[in-house]
C-alpha cells in the first residue's frame, strides 16, 4: 500500500518519526506491505518557494492509498495560509466529508471527569466535516449591503440565490448555513456504518431543530437511514444538552453523529474529557475516496526541536487509518499497546508529568507491540 506521509512543520516531524515506526512494526508483523511517499508541504517549502499545495501536488497525492498527516503551522508564516492552503485544501480537494474522532480516555491519564474510568468515556463523534456554517458564506465586517457573497452558493450548489441585504447604517454581519440532502444522507450512513462495523447499538444525532430550523431536514434524514438498521438504537439531542451529557454521563454515547459546527465545539469537548491533546486523534474521511488522518494538535513552536513532544495522538491517528485501510487487527494492536505504556506510566513525556522524550514513547509502543 502507498501512503502519503506529510510531517509538517515544528513536532510535527519528530512525532511523524514515530507514528511511521509504529506502523512499520504492525505492517511488518502482521506481513503487510506499507511503501511511504514522503512530501516537504509546510512552512519550509512555502517560505523557499512561495507554494502551499499546487495542482500538481493534489494529483500527486492522489497516487497513494491515504494520507498520513503530522502538523503545519509556523511562526513566520501568517496565521491562516498554511491551514487554508494545505489542510484545508486536502480536505476540499478529496471531498474528505467525515470527521472522525475516537473520544477516548485511556487509563493512566489524569482523568478530567472524576468518577469516570477508560470504560465510560469511550465513543465516537462524527461530525460533518463539509457544510453547516463553514461552507464559507457571510460577511466579515459590518456593512450596509451584501451582494458578492451569495455568488459562493451558485458554483458549490449549483442554485440560484438573489439575496440583496441591505439596511441603513453599517450594521449587519451575517453567516449563511446549508446542509443539503446529499451531504445529510452520507455523514448520517457512514456514522450507522461505522456502528454496524464495530458492532455498537446506538447512534446519537445532534442538532439544534427546535430553534435552527434548517436541522429539522437533518432529523428527518437521520430518522429515514435509521430504518435500514434495524438493530441499531436511535436518540435525538439537541447540542446543549449533549453538551451537558458528555461531561455527566459519557457512557451513554457510543456513536454520536453531529453537524459541522457543533461538532467542531463538541469533539474539542470530547478531547478534553478524556484530558486534552495528548491523546486526539482525527480522520478526515471519504470512505470511496483518499482520506488524511492527522492528530488534533499543531506543530506546538514552543517545544519545536527539543524531541519532548508527545506522539501518541499521531501514533493513535496511524491506527485509525490503518482501521480505515481495513486492517483492524493491525489498528487494534497499536491501540492496545499504547493502553498499555500509558497504563504502566513509566515512558511518558512531560506533558503527562514523565520525563521521557519523544523517541522513548515510540520505542516503548514498538517494543510492546513486538511482544504481543
Ligand atoms: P498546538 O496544538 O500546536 O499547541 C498547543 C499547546 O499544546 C502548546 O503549549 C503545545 O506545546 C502543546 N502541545 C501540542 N501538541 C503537543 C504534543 N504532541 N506534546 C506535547 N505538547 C503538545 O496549538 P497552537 O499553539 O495553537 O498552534 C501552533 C501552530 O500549529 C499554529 O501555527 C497553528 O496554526 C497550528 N495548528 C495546526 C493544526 C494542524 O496542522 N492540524 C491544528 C492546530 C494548530
Ligand atoms: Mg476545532
Amino acid at each position: 500500500m502507498k501512503i502519503a506521509l506529510i510531517p509538517g512543520d515544528g513536532i510535527g516531524k519528530e512525532v511523524m518519526t514515530e507514528g511511521k515506526k509504529v506502523i512499520d512494526a504492525v505492517s511488518e508483523k502482521l506481513n503487510f506491505e506499507i511503501s511511504w511517499n514522503e512530501y516537504n508541504f509546510g512552512a519550509e517549502r512555502y517560505l523557499k518557494e512561495g507554494k502551499t499545495l499546487t495542482e500538481d501536488d493534489l494529483k500527486e497525492l492522489s497516487k497513494n492509498k491515504s494520507i498520513y498527516f503530522s502538523a503545519i503551522g509556523d511562526p513566520r508564516v501568517k496565521p491562516g495560509i498554511l491551514e487554508k492552503g494545505i489542510l484545508l485544501a486536502i480536505r476540499f480537494y478529496f471531498d474528505e466529508y467525515v470527521n472522525l474522532r475516537p473520544i477516548k480516555f485511556f487509563e493512566g491519564i489524569a482523568p478530567v471527569l472524576k468518577d469516570k474510568n477508560a470504560k465510560d468515556i469511550n465513543f465516537y463523534a462524527v461530525r460533518e466535516n463539509t457544510e453547516d456554517f463553514y461552507v464559507g458564506i457571510g460577511s466579515n465586517e459590518f456593512k450596509k449591503r451584501h451582494k458578492d457573497e451569495f455568488k459562493i452558493l451558485r458554483n458549490l450548489y449549483n442554485v440560484k440565490f438573489n439575496l440583496d441585504i441591505e439596511s441603513d447604517k453599517d450594521e449587519i454581519a451575517y453567516q449563511i448555513g446549508i446542509l443539503s440532502k446529499k451531504g445529510c444522507e452520507r455523514i448520517i450512513k457512514y456514522a450507522f456504518e461505522l456502528a454496524k462495523r464495530k458492532n455498537l447499538d446506538l447512534v446519537t444525532s445532534v442538532d439544534k431543530a427546535n430553534v435552527l430550523n434548517f436541522y429539522t431536514p437533518w432529523r428527518k434524514i437521520f430518522e429515514k437511514i435509521s430504518k435500514n438498521y434495524r438493530n441499531i438504537k436511535t436518540e435525538y439531542l439537541y447540542v446543549d444538552a449533549a453538551s451537558m451529557f458528555f461531561v455527566l454521563k459519557p457512557e451513554r454515547f457510543k456513536v454520536v453523529v453531529v453537524p459541522n459546527m457543533f461538532g467542531d465545539i463538541l469533539t474539542d469537548l470530547g478531547a478534553g474529557i478524556c484530558g486534552g491533546l495528548g491523546t486526539a486523534a482525527s480522520g478526515n474521511i471519504n470512505p470511496d475516496g483518499i482520506s488524511m488522518f492527522e492528530p488534533v494538535h499543531g506543530s506546538a513552536p514552543d517545544i519545536a526541536g527539543k524531541g519532548i513532544a508527545n506522539p501518541i495522538a499521531q501514533i493513535l491517528a496511524g491506527a485509525m487509518m490503518l482501521d480505515e485501510l481495513k486492517k483492524p487487527e493491525a489498528a487494534n494492536l497499536i491501540i492496545k499497546a499504547v493502553e498499555d505504556v500509558l497504563k504502566e506510566g513509566k515512558v511518558r513525556t512531560p506533558d503527562l508529568g514523565g520525563n521521557a522524550k519523544t523517541k522513548d514513547v515510540g520505542d516503548e509502543i514498538v517494543k510492546k507491540i513486538k511482544e504481543m
